[in-house]
């Protein structure tokens, strides 16, 4: 036995039945709020066992200091934060950050949140969130990493490593938790918190996968979801918490719900009562209650389990995975958090430094009429409603992160070119008076960088949309911008696939990002002023219009794959059969072509690797860095497969006219799926490969599986 199992088994030995169930309870920081004077008394009687979203060290000194020195075991707690992409140094969204393509640029952006978190008493961080997300009408998109279940996994396992570390209980690292399990994305019509229907096969092949990754990468624990998956509420399932996660995947660490997902199980109409609910939930392998006004685990488990309704191993098993949490946290020998250490730790010129190189990596080149870079001395208008918005460069879920932190496009174009200023309109409200002034500024300009999008309000929990175009006045903005004649770079800030096609046939130059975080102003000049030669590229499909959601590349056959000028194909009347851009779509200042694919071998068994050869050439005369895309295609199997899968990519800095031949690294036992019966198969037969640029411009070879 470890000797952290001996402690734990010797703790749980002393702790009463109310005490086992405190350590299962956590509430929110409305402990400060005066009219919650329980919360302290719950606090001393050992009831609590962790608190949600403590923004301040001395807080949560405070708080260990109540938990260790007056309660009658001693017990530290976990305070837990959303420490999404930031917690004072914002950095950029996680979804704008997965453009880059650079897994080890999240984990250094993780890493760095996380020490200013756990340097100001943060120990739990409720991050990674990884859930796929094909429906541009969901608004959580933003805080995961796309539609593609490797892609994402690539990310989860990075933001795990960066926020944990190598040493948990250093006091600069964090317990990760991966969120939200599971398949939250899949919301039918993309509308928060909706039911979600999918074949098992479906959870597994696309929506598993992530998780799979955080556990394989140490994360410490899991959140549940507010949905009901399949008919079952992920937070109150016995098969997709313990028989799936525990059992199947073998993940041993704490589950926690999410925020009164467990109160919810009675309004989902799978509990009766709060009772039922604490006993449902409890049964299912839930560790933690994220109490949001009912605290179901600490009104009726004592009772429960009295009774026998609850055995006690199950509630011990529960408090023995917090408990071992915590010592492995460190909290039992160093509850506090140096206030000095605490205040040193937070921002500072490395945590901006990265954050401008995580911007300017992570802002996606969509179309170039030979107006970009731009010269510092072209006559330049900075328009629009996100020009000069500090909030809004922050995002959703910031953390303690600060607008007047936060740097402007305009801060810096001001500075940094021949530029004016004119905002043109809200973001959202109707301001056609601002048009005039905007309008007579492009005039007089050599070229207008308009900065548009959604408003960070507009993204995020219970956000989602309809229509997922521009909002307010915008694109009237750009319509008139357009009249002048005055070459456009139209720069669009989203948190979600929004519908662009109008915008891309107005401007000259299109730049899309999501919030970009402290040094978004920066970033985006260094893309413009061609400081910076854009590398990112999407990790979602967009729309041509909204209606063809949910939409990804991923996506199966059919029978009637979509032919235009064939009615009885799998097709929309009004609506083109093309997303406006694809999965992985992403332009440079370089241009790259690729030539000679080539594998190692042309059969192979499924367990073995093979080497994918690819010649790849910048032909333009800009250095540049080009994310080189390796999928698969299984053209016949026992369920049909998708058309395309993302199964590796290398992202590869080449000089001008230089060419390098790029080797991917491909496992075949990675091209298998869950058949029928759920078993994990690579089945014989013919498989093509496909490497290129985005996921609709590859080159293919075939190889045999044997
Ligand atoms: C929210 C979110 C979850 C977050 C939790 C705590 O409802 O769904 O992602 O971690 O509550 O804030």
């Amino acid at each position: 036995m470890t000797m952290i199992a001996q402690q734990v088994t010797e703790l749980l030995a002393k702790m009463t039945l109310r005490e086992k169930v405190g350590q299962l309870t956590q509430c929110g920081n409305s402990i400060y709020n005066d009219d919650y004077k329980i919360g302290w008394e719950l606090l001393r009687q050992g009831r609590i066992g962790s608190l949600l979203g403590i923004g301040e060290v001395e807080q949560a000194n405070e708080l260990q200091r109540v938990a260790v020195e007056e309660t009658r075991l001693g017990i530290p707690l976990l305070l837990g934060f959303d420490v999404i992409h930031g917690y004072r140094t914002t950095f950029p969204v996680p979804w704008a950050e997965a453009c880059s393509w650079e897994p080890e640029l999240a984990r250094a952006t993780a890493a760095a949140s996380t020490r200013e978190a756990a340097a100001n008493g943060v120990n739990w961080i409720y991050a990674p969130m990884i859930d796929v997300s094909r429906d541009p009408r969901w608004g959580r998109g933003v805080e995961g990493a796309g539609e593609d279940p490797y892609l994402v996994g690539r990310f989860a396992e990075a933001r795990v490593k960066g926020i944990q570390g190598e040493t948990l209980s250093d006091g600069w690292h964090a317990a990760a938790c991966a969120k939200h399990f599971v398949a939250y994305g899949a919301a039918i019509g993309g509308k928060d918190y909706n039911s979600v229907d999918l074949a098992p096969q479906t959870v597994h092949d696309v929506y598993l996968p992530p998780f799979r990754a955080a556990i394989d990468a140490g994360a410490a624990s899991v959140m549940t979801a507010f949905h009901d998956l399949n008919g079952e509420p992920c937070t109150g399932s016995h098969y997709w918490i313990t028989e799936t996660l525990r059992e199947r995947m073998g993940f041993a660490g704490v589950v926690i719900s999410d925020a009164g997902s467990t109160d919810q199980l009675k309004v989902h109409g799978y509990t009766a009562d709060d009772r039922d609910t604490a006993k449902t939930a409890l049964l299912a392998g839930l560790d933690v209650e994220m109490c949001f006004g009912i605290f179901t685990y600490q009104e009726h488990l004592e009772a429960l389990v009295r009774e026998g309704a609850v055995p006690v191993d199950t509630l011990d098993a529960a408090v023995r995975r917090v408990l071992t949490l915590k010592y492995e946290l460190g909290l039992f020998e160093h509850p506090y958090r140096d206030v000095k250490m605490a205040a040193a730790a937070l921002g500072g010129d490395g945590s901006r430094k990265l954050a401008r190189e995580a911007a300017r990596r992570s802002v996606v080149l969509l179309k170039n009429q030979d107006v970009l870079p731009l010269k510092k001395t072209q006559r330049m208008a900075v328009i629009g409603p996100l020009a000069d918005d500090r909030e809004e460069m922050l995002g959703t879920w910031s953390g303690v992160g600060r607008a007047e932190e936060a740097v402007s496009p305009w801060d810096a174009l001001k500075t940094r070119a021949n530029a004016s200023h004119a905002k043109g309109c809200q973001a959202v409200e109707p301001s056609p008076a601002l048009f005039a002034e905007a309008v007579q500024l492009a005039q007089n300009s050599e070229v207008a960088v308009v900065f548009v999008g959604e408003p960070r309000s507009m993204n995020g929990e219970g956000k989602s949309r309809t229509s997922n175009t521009l909002p307010g006045v915008q694109l009237e903005l750009l319509e008139k911008l357009k009249a002048t004649g005055t070459p456009l770079v139209v720069v669009v800030i989203g948190g979600r696939p929004l519908v662009l096609t109008r915008v891309a046939e107005l401007a000259d130059a299109l730049l899309f990002s999501g919030a970009l975080g402290v040094e978004a102003g920066q970033a985006y000049a260094d893309v413009i002023l061609g400081e910076y030669n854009s590398s990112a590229k999407l990790v979602n499909t967009f729309p041509t219009v909204v209606g063809q959601a949910p939409l990804y590349y991923n996506h199966n056959n059919t029978g009637k794959p979509p032919v235009e000028e064939f009615f009885w194909t799998s097709k929309y009347l009004d609506a083109p059969i093309k997303p406006l851009f694809p999965f992985g779509y992403g332009l440079s200042y370089s241009r790259f072509t690729y030539a000679n694919l080539a594998l190692s071998q042309t059969a192979a068994t499924g367990t073995e690797v093979i080497e994918v050869r690819v010649d790849v050439t910048n032909t333009s005369a800009v250095d540049g860095e080009e994310i080189v895309q390796l999928y698969i295609t299984d053209p016949v199997a026992s369920l049909v497969r998708p058309v395309k899968e993302l199964k590796g990519f290398a992202k590869v800095f080449l000089r001008a006219g230089e060419m390098k031949t790029v080797t991917l690294k491909l496992p075949l036992q990675s091209t298998g799926f869950h058949n029928r019966k759920l078993e994990y198969v690579v089945e014989k037969g013919k498989l093509l490969i496909s490497v290129g640029t985005n996921s609709a411009d590859t080159i293919s070879q075939a190889l045999m599986i044997v």
